[in-house]
């Protein structure tokens, strides 16, 4: 089934969190969909604005919900750190099921003042939204992050805008991890759990961080991970499998 976040987070309520997947092209949709359906769990499918516009909305949407009306788990389709109000609301209207407003490279009143409009927009059209504060640090299809650490009192101020979920800089980057990375920040983790309540948390550059720190990650409140490289490479040798 289609769904958006909010439908698969209650799905998925005390079984850890869901697993966000970065796709780049169409050959990886059905492998990606497939190994979500191998292990039963729900699986929401990332795309950067770039991908989008590269396979073209109408297309990877369609594409998307067939396969989700055909599978026997929940899948969502979610627009990844978008900084262009006017590209979500494409977005929105061509039918993904959930978008990430990414304000965070701005001042925070401005931010908020967005993230607002965003909210108001998708929740009329029954989609879901991240909101982000902080940043990712590294480099991700051009969105660039210093990996400023989220102050928790911003962060309870954009999930006081009614936002479904919340991606937070905590330490952690996109693509790959230098060797002296100081891990995830889980003293700033705390606060911001603790300053959100029961706001799902995002954890943004998963796919190096270690196991155990996943585990504490979602501990402390996150429920949706994003991940990209490594599943490349398992999605391309699923693909394989079902090919051959
Ligand atoms: P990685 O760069 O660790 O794959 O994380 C992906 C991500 O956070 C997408 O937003």
């Amino acid at each position: 089934m289609y769904k958006n976040l909010i439908e698969l987070f209650k799905e998925n309520e005390g079984k850890g969190a869901v697993g966000a997947f970065n796709l780049h092209c169409f050959e990886m949709l059905p492998a990606m969909i497939k190994a979500a359906e191998e292990i039963n769990v729900p699986i929401i499918i990332q795309t950067s604005l770039g991908t989008a516009e590269y396979i073209g909305f109408e297309p990877l949407i369609a594409a998307v919900k067939a396969l989700a009306e055909k599978s026997t788990v929940s899948v969502a389709l979610h627009m990844d750190h978008c900084k262009d109000i006017e590209k979500l609301k494409k977005a929105i209207d061509c039918g993904y099921s959930s978008v990430m407003y990414d304000g965070s490279s701005l001042p925070i009143e401005e931010n908020i003042k967005n993230t607002k409009e965003v909210v108001a927009y998708a929740h009329e059209r029954g989609v879901s939204v991240e909101g982000e504060v902080g940043s990712i640090g590294g480099e991700e299809d051009g969105v660039v992050g210093a990996g400023e650490v989220a102050d928790p009192a911003e962060c309870k101020r954009i999930a006081d805008l009614g936002i479904d979920f919340l991606a937070a800089g905590i330490g952690n980057i996109h693509g790959k991890y230098p060797e002296n990375w100081a891990g995830l920040n889980f003293e700033v983790l705390g606060k911001i759990n603790e300053a959100t309540g029961d706001m799902p948390l995002v954890l943004h550059g998963g796919t190096g961080i270690p196991d155990d720190m996943i585990k504490k990650a979602i501990s402390l409140g996150v429920a949706k991970i994003n991940v990209n490289t490594e599943c490349q490479i398992a999605f391309a040798e699923a693909t394989r499998k079902y090919i051959e």
